[in-house]
């Protein structure tokens, strides 16, 4: 298994913050905001790491992580979205590092308490398909929410302004080596990015996909009051109230 961090984007929804840095350089509690994902991926066992990046201060990430000694790495993998292609079109610079392997993505703005061990271990064992992560939210409107059948996703809907349910699909996705020619068939949505919910319906209409709803806190970073949300929740851990 192969991990996957995107860190790419304008940020847009964090303007002035993001005006001359990368969203993904935002400090979270006492440490950039990159952190949260690499160490999660490094604690399910997955070392072998690209990072995607794009947009402001692309390089800084190469000063601040190096070969990335700090999360206990030899090396770690970065290339370079140009423009604002969205989550898929980044995710799929990822096809010659993964060359073919299971994959593990994580979003750089997704922060969650709990670990993706047992989870990596479950896809391994699924070998095929993909594998969302979803979580009972309070704004299911600002994500992708999943339509639930009893052990099986229906489908996903990007952002929807009256939701179905509750469940919002974390930014963490496990896929299988056909991710990629799922995203070249892909067409950029009403805000000219290629989605990531539609890799992921793709892989329902083929009847592959899994879903788990997973323990502990998650929360995004990429609006002021989610930046906000995923410090005080860091910090708390910290005994920081
Ligand atoms: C993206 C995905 C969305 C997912 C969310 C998780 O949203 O499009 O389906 O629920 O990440 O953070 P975005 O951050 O692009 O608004």
């Amino acid at each position: 298994m192969k991990g996957v961090v995107l860190a790419g984007g304008l940020g847009t929804r964090l303007f002035p913050l993001t005006k001359v840095t990368n969203k993904h350089l935002l400090p979270i509690y006492n440490k950039p905001m990159i952190y949260y994902p690499i160490e999660k991926l490094v604690e399910a066992g997955i070392t072998d790491i690209l990072l995607v990046t794009g947009g402001n201060s692309a390089g800084e990430f190469l000063r601040l992580m190096g070969n990335g000694k700090e999360f206990g790495l030899k090396h770690i993998n970065y290339t370079y979205q140009e423009g604002e292609g969205g989550i898929a079109e980044a995710l799929g610079l990822a096809e010659h590092f993964a060359g073919g392997d299971l994959i593990t993505v994580i979003l750089g703005d997704n922060i969650i308490e709990g670990n993706i061990h047992k989870a990596v271990e479950d896809f391994k064992r699924q070998k095929v398909g993909a594998k969302i992560f979803l979580k009972e939210v309070s704004d299911p409107e600002r994500f992708g929410v999943a339509v639930l059948d009893g052990d099986k996703v229906i489908r996903i809907d990007e952002k929807p302004k009256k939701p179905a349910t509750n469940y919002a699909v974390i930014g963490i996705y496990m896929y299988d080596g056909e991710v990629f020619d799922i995203v070249r068939t892909l067409k950029p949505s009403d805000r000219g990015e290629l989605e990531i919910t539609d890799v992921n319906n793709a892989y329902i209409e083929r009847g592959t996909m899994t879903y788990e709803i997973i323990d502990g806190w998650w929360t995004d970073a990429g609006t002021f009051a989610s930046l906000l949300r995923a410090n005080t929740l860091v910090a708390r851990r910290h005994g920081i109230e």
